[in-house]
């Protein structure tokens, strides 16, 4: 399956901008729209409400009057937690957003009301098992969220879970987890990926919305510093083992969180150092980020990567 059409002369690179909780605000989102490659937040970035009806007019007009620039997607969180979510959606229509990028829980109720203005639904997926039930949900494309991934990370092998997906599925396939250069962006493209999903490399930026020590955390960082738990959430996620250990846990030895069993979409409102604001989450892919570019440099880079790669 190639490009959607959404994307077809629109973007400069198969890249897209992955939402990031606390992270993508819509300086990150619009860099990297005017950088060639679709930007992404999750709705719960902008608080309260009204906060996001004012990212969604401010984002929309500011990209309407670049005529290269790619289209934005917004990530909204199917959870029952969400207790956003109806309003989040009415906002999403108001603005006819071009994308969706829907998450834990079933895309199904969102694929009839963005196919109703043209928009386009893809679904964050970790299993064979949730990829068919979204494709009978009828989405347009899927996110397979690989091992290795920032966030909640999956378990599988890229090159597992696409080989499976693809027997199953024409659409649009987005492989995640741990790609910080245009060589793994041309990689992901060779192994049959139409796109790649990075969120980790764009935390590195000048316009993310992190705190200078995350972003410094992450440059001086590689794979062996990061964990994948439950503990924190509830789902497995990747998290920075420095700030762990800053914020008091032995990284090495967390043993089980009898508070930790029930997934917190937004970290919950525990007391104590929060999971995503004061616990950082980190793909594997750190080892390869050793620098905190701007987006239009980063991504000028990534393309000479890709080019290079063959
Ligand atoms: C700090 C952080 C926060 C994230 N928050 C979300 C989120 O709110 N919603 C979501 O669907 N994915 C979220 N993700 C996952 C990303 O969208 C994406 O799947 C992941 O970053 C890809 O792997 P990579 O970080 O190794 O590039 C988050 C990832 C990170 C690193």
């Amino acid at each position: 399956m190639p490009l959607p059409d959404l994307f077809r002369d629109r973007i400069s690179l198969p890249v897209i901008g992955a939402p990031m909780f606390l992270v993508s605000h819509p300086e990150l989102v619009i860099a990297q729209c005017k950088a060639g490659i679709p930007g992404t937040f999750p709705t719960l970035n902008a608080r309260p409400l009204e906060v996001l009806d004012e990212w969604l007019a401010r984002i929309t007009k500011t990209l309407a009057e670049d005529p290269k620039a790619a289209p934005f997607g917004v990530n909204l969180v199917m959870h029952k937690s969400n207790t956003r979510l109806a309003e989040d959606t009415e906002l999403t229509i108001k603005y006819k957003v071009p994308f969706v990028v829907t998450s834990v829980g079933s895309p199904a109720p969102m694929v009839e009301h963005v196919h109703g203005y043209g928009g386009l639904v893809f679904h964050d997926v970790t299993t064979i098992k949730h990829a068919q039930k979204a494709i009978d949900a009828g989405v347009d494309g899927l996110i397979l969220v690989c091992t290795g991934a920032g966030g909640h990370a999956g378990f599988l092998s890229p090159f597992a879970f696409l080989h499976e997906v693809r027997k199953i599925f024409d659409g649009t396939i987005i492989l995640a987890g741990a790609m910080s250069t245009g060589r793994h962006i041309k990689a992901a493209t060779v192994m049959g990926a139409d796109i790649a999903y990075l969120g980790t490399r764009f935390i590195a930026t000048t316009e993310a919305h992190a705190a200078d020590a995350y972003k410094n955390m992450i440059v001086s960082s590689a794979a062996a510093d990061t964990v994948h738990t439950p503990y924190f959430s509830g789902v497995p996620a990747n998290y920075l083992k420095p700030s762990l250990a800053a914020a008091g846990y032995d990284p090495d030895n967390l043993g089980i969180n009898p508070d930790g069993g029930s997934l917190s979409i937004d970290g919950g409102d525990k007391s104590g150092p929060q999971p995503w604001k004061d616990l950082w989450s980190a793909g594997q892919g750190i080892g390869a980020i050793e620098d905190i570019p701007t987006v239009a440099d980063l991504v000028a880079r990534m393309k000479e990567e890709y080019a290079a790669a063959g």
